[in-house]
């Protein structure tokens, strides 16, 4: 076989057989197909998308290309959840207890942020002594002992996915939605559980501008699910504004807790709500999602998903008082103001804006592996919908030193959008895809 004839076959909108992409991915994986010979065929597929027989193999390949975890010796259905990324996200510390709490195992494997999207792994490395490190052991024996455990993705999951991502961030070539599907999917169908509810994002925030293309996706990823025997559902949810009020690990956390405590903003309650209802039909511990919801509900109101919170960060090494005392998380030394400069209603905040702002006050990483200053970031005083007077406080920017939180405070100010109408209130629950 050969990489040029492969490349020209996409190239001119052909479709490319089972042989040929094992054959790219193998070579990829292992070296011996260049990276210039991948770009190139990443941007034919970007331009000549793929067919659903294509996107299926394609995904396969990729879980192929590393290990596979066996979670078959703990009893019950157990359940990930994913996010297709955003800002002010910190859903999965929120619903993941919550689904724990009403006794679905989940198992899940979380990713750092890269770009303005944060990632779960850095906001629990905010709390003190927190493991994100665990063995394939560790993360199976904890997930059958308490029924929850988060941890970051080894290196063997889904080699060929982490090559191939690496080179899309430096070509052009992330918004492909094949790509997007098989990058997703080859890492859940490799984490070895029997559902998956997958969190579509779509906004100024996510990578799906809009709700039909966050739907197309969302069903592509759940048909891939479901052709290779897992269970799998989705909820589109809205990305225009950021999650929640704080965006940065450390804050993320403190809002989390405090959204298991009952005091977290309405958003992100409903969503981690709605999802952690999700995961507890699909994982078949409720007959319906309308009882999925109000058992979730519940056990947000009675403490006992908080108490499951606790216990995981117990058993990952972490200082369990954060739930007592969020402040030990301590805040960036230095603070700027966003104001408003008239009077009026917030008729939109820019998530990607905010998300980019609140990279630069060291939140987020510019590349892999630049190290993260766990307590930086911006705290939202408005949001869509939000009266305001010219002057008011519309949000706050933490830094290491002034200069950065000033910075980082003019470029979050551009987010903000005042008008003299309220807008109409948008939900953040758009849809939700299940059988
Ligand atoms: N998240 C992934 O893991 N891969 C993508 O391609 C996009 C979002």
């Amino acid at each position: 076989m050969d990489m040029v004839d492969i490349i020209q076959k996409k190239r001119d909108g052909g479709e490319l057989t089972d042989e040929e992409i094992t054959y790219v991915i193998k070579g990829f994986t292992a070296g011996n197909i260049p990276d210039y010979q991948m770009s190139a065929l990443l941007m034919a597929i970007l331009f000549r998308n793929m067919t659903r027989r294509e996107i299926f193999s394609l995904t396969r390949a990729m879980r192929d290309s590393g290990d596979t975890i066996d979670l078959s010796v703990i009893p019950g259905i157990k359940v990930d959840k994913h996010s297709s990324g955003g800002v002010g996200d910190k859903t999965t510390l929120v619903a993941a207890p919550v689904a724990a709490a009403l006794g679905v195992p989940v198992a899940k494997m979380s990713g750092r942020g890269l770009g303005f999207t944060g990632g779960t792994i850095d906001k629990l490395e905010s709390i003190p002594g927190m493991r994100t490190n665990l063995s394939v052991e560790q993360f199976v024996n904890q997930v059958r002992e308490i029924g929850i455990a988060v941890t970051g993705q080894t290196g063997k999951i889904a080699p060929a996915d982490k090559k191939i991502y690496a080179l899309r961030d430096v070509t052009g070539t992330v918004d492909s939605i094949p790509l997007i599907a098989s990058s997703i999917m080859s890492k859940k169908l490799a984490a070895g559980t029997d559902a998956i509810v997958l969190d579509v994002k779509c906004g100024r925030g996510a990578f799906m501008r809009n709700q039909e293309a966050a739907d197309f996706l969302a069903r592509l990823m759940i048909s891939i699910a479901r052709e290779n025997g897992k269970k799998a559902a989705a909820i589109i949810s809205g990305m225009d504004e950021p999650l929640g009020y704080a965006v940065g690990n450390s804050l993320e956390v403190a809002e989390a807790i405090d959204t298991l405590k009952g005091n977290g903003p309405a958003d992100l309650t409903k969503l981690s709500i709605s999802i952690a209802g999700l995961m507890a039909y699909e994982g078949e511990k409720v007959s319906s999602l309308e009882e999925g919801v109000e058992k979730a509900q519940e056990v947000l109101a009675d403490g006992t998903a908080l108490l499951k919170l606790r216990q995981m960060i117990l058993y990952q090494n972490g200082d369990d008082s954060v739930i007592d005392d969020p402040s030990i998380l301590g805040i960036a030394a230095a603070s700027a103001n966003v104001r408003a400069g008239l009077d009026g209603y917030v008729t939109a905040v820019d998530a990607l804006r905010i998300g980019n702002a609140s990279r630069h006050t060291g939140a987020g990483r510019e590349e892999k592996g630049d190290a993260i200053d766990e307590t930086a970031g911006i705290v939202l005083k408005k949001k869509v919908g939000s009266e305001v007077k010219k002057d008011d406080v519309l949000a706050v920017v933490y830094a290491a030193d002034h200069e950065k939180a000033r910075a980082a405070a003019q470029e979050a100010a551009a987010a903000f959008a005042i008008g003299p109408e309220k807008p109409a209130a948008s939900n953040i629950v758009k849809d939700i895809i299940a059988e």
